[in-house]
């Protein structure tokens, strides 16, 4: 892997005197440059009214997808599940749940997207299974079942359980159960038992699970809570972190013993060459690390692990030049080169202009965001709805809560389903998401004036933004294949850096304030940048890169003269 270079503003010449021949990715890693578009299933399309999206409804709109201009679709999932949490607890890992559609449904959906050049990764959820799984029922049913020991049981001691773990989804992570007289763990809900991967049959069975898909042409996975795969075998309390409640009003531990536990790596090197039989599949890792050290060794110490491990440092940290400054150095020098993954948006957290926004600038900051997600060196992951500036619609009262951690954390944690609203298409009934009477969750009231239909007839719109973004990256040399290179590192308001590759550089540049700023770059005399995007200046304008002025939020890339 190639060591990355930082450079001032000196070396700026370098940065354009220097032309850099990079390798063009060869197809089996299409997913190194890629920007996935995650699918919440339930939310985005309901093609036949009941009130629910589902796969024919995701086919209905591959022309959208194509026009936004994405690589792939993550999926989350749609196998068959009692929809305790919403499909992530699987009761059978080769199938359609009937409300999202069929196989055939299935097979059409990923046809359709082939002859659009948009590939499908999945959602595969192997820490747990749902407690209706026949694998679990089996488990469950005595201590000397054929798969008795598939899933995390323990005596407990004196009926009590055996330690102090709790769940991620609040309360203890144990659950009694009459049949073996034991109890069984669960690192989220109870009806989502965790499956023990230190049995070798687990392994098969999961990664035959896998290849059924892959048969199918799907073109990867993002791997469902892949640091829990283990707890410690010596089943040690957990110690408490920090003083304080948790939203559940239970202390606040670490999760040392049941957390990216060092086997973890064993079966990503696995689940690697499982995928390996098939060329050109990914694997996405939901890698929540407390730091980057740690997000460096999911790519595997010989490559060999993850393709793509998601960077949670990054789409979460505070609204500052210095503090993205830091994370993407951070992913430039600390990730023995690999690529990074990052993301703003998922069906977990709220939305990125909900946490972002300032009520008064949201249009400029949504841009900014886009900006700062699209143009480094990376992989990036976009949630359904950001294109147009989906923000959060919480729950107002407890009753009308689906989200069961929302039902449980009420009311300082109001769950999920904020995130998970209708996709707003247009200004119709249930922002054209259905036509049925009641949704399963409610359309955000802001749908009628933002939605697909009206972005699309406006040019600056936020969706015309990404699309724009999104044809460049895959357009500008330097911004597909080029070096990545902060300049004005000591800048506390603006963060810049430049792409360069055969020939060609672009400045990015990113004013995180509420004030209008103008920035100098140290170039030579005569050094112009024209605008390839901008949320203030117009494509094609030449500017003056001694002093570049960029309004409150503004976001700039031109290409150096
Ligand atoms: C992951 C999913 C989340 C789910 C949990 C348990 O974090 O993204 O939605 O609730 O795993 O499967």
């Amino acid at each position: 892997m190639r060591p990355t270079r930082f450079i001032n503003l000196a070396l700026v010449l370098w940065a354009i005197c220097a032309p850099l021949a990079v390798a063009a990715e060869s197809g089996a890693e299409w997913w190194r440059k890629a920007v996935v578009y995650e699918v919440y299933p339930r939310s985005f399309a309901d093609s036949n009214g009941d009130g629910i999206g589902d796969l024919n409804g995701i086919t209905n709109h591959l022309d959208y997808l194509k026009d936004l201009g994405v690589d792939a679709i993550w999926i989350t999932p749609f196998y068959p599940s009692p929809q305790v949490d919403f499909g992530y607890d699987i009761s059978n890992y080769h199938a359609i749940d009937p409300q999202y559609g069929t196989l055939a449904d299935f097979d059409r959906l990923l046809e359709e997207a082939k002859k659009r050049d948009i590939r499908v990764v999945l959602d595969m959820v192997l820490n747990h299974t749902s407690d209706q799984h026949p694998w679990f029922l089996e488990s469950k049913s005595s201590r000397d079942n054929p798969k008795a020991e598939w899933y995390m049981w323990h005596d407990g001691k004196d009926h009590q359980p055996p330690n102090n773990w709790q769940s991620i989804f609040g309360h203890s992570a144990w659950q009694w159960t009459p049949e073996r007289g034991e109890f069984y763990y669960h690192a989220f809900y109870k009806e989502q038992p965790d499956l023990n991967w230190r049995n070798r049959e687990v392994r098969s069975a999961m990664y035959d699970e896998l290849r059924f898909w892959m048969k199918k042409g799907v073109a990867g996975f993002r791997l469902d809570a892949v640091t829990s795969l283990f707890e410690d075998p010596q089943f040690r309390d957990e110690p408490i972190a920090r003083p304080g409640k948790n939203a559940f009003g239970e202390p606040i531990l670490t999760r040392q013993y049941t957390d990216n536990l060092p086997e973890c790596h064993d079966v990503f090197r696995e689940l690697r060459q499982v995928t390996n039989e098939f060329p050109g599949g990914v694997l996405i890792g939901e890698t929540y690390l407390p730091n980057i050290a740690e997000l460096e060794k999911m790519y595997g110490a010989h490559d060999d692990e993850l393709h793509l491990p998601m960077d949670t440092q990054f789409g979460f940290t505070k609204l500052s030049a210095d503090a993205f400054r830091q994370k993407l150095r951070e992913a430039e020098t600390q990730l023995n080169g690999h690529m990074p993954l990052f993301f703003f948006d998922n069906h977990d957290n709220p939305r990125s202009l909900s946490r972002y926004g300032d009520g008064t600038h949201n249009e400029a900051i949504a841009k900014l965001l886009a900006t700062l997600l699209l143009t480094p060196r990376c992989a990036a992951l976009l949630y359904y709805g950001q294109e147009i500036g989906m923000e959060n619609n919480d729950p107002q009262r407890k009753e009308d809560v689906r989200d069961p951690v929302g039902r449980t954390g009420w009311p300082k944690d109001k769950g999920r389903d904020g995130e998970r609203t209708p996709m707003q298409w247009d200004a119709s009934v249930n922002a054209g998401f259905s036509t049925a009477k009641t949704t399963w969750l409610p359309a955000a009231p802001n749908y009628k004036q933002r939605n697909v239909a009206a972005e699309n007839t406006h040019p600056d719109s936020l969706l015309n933004y990404y699309k724009a973004l999104l044809r460049l990256r895959k357009t500008n040399t330097a911004l597909r294949d080029g070096e990545f290179a902060l300049v004005n590192e000591s800048d506390k308001n603006v963060l810049a850096f430049v792409r360069k590759a055969g020939g060609q550089t672009v400045l990015v540049a990113l004013n995180f304030t509420s004030m209008p700023k103008t920035v100098s770059f140290d170039l030579p005399a005569g050094h112009r940048a024209i605008t390839l995007l901008s949320s203030f200046s117009k494509t094609g304008e030449s500017n003056n890169l001694k002093r570049l002025e960029l309004p409150p939020f503004g976001a700039f890339v031109g290409q150096i003269q």
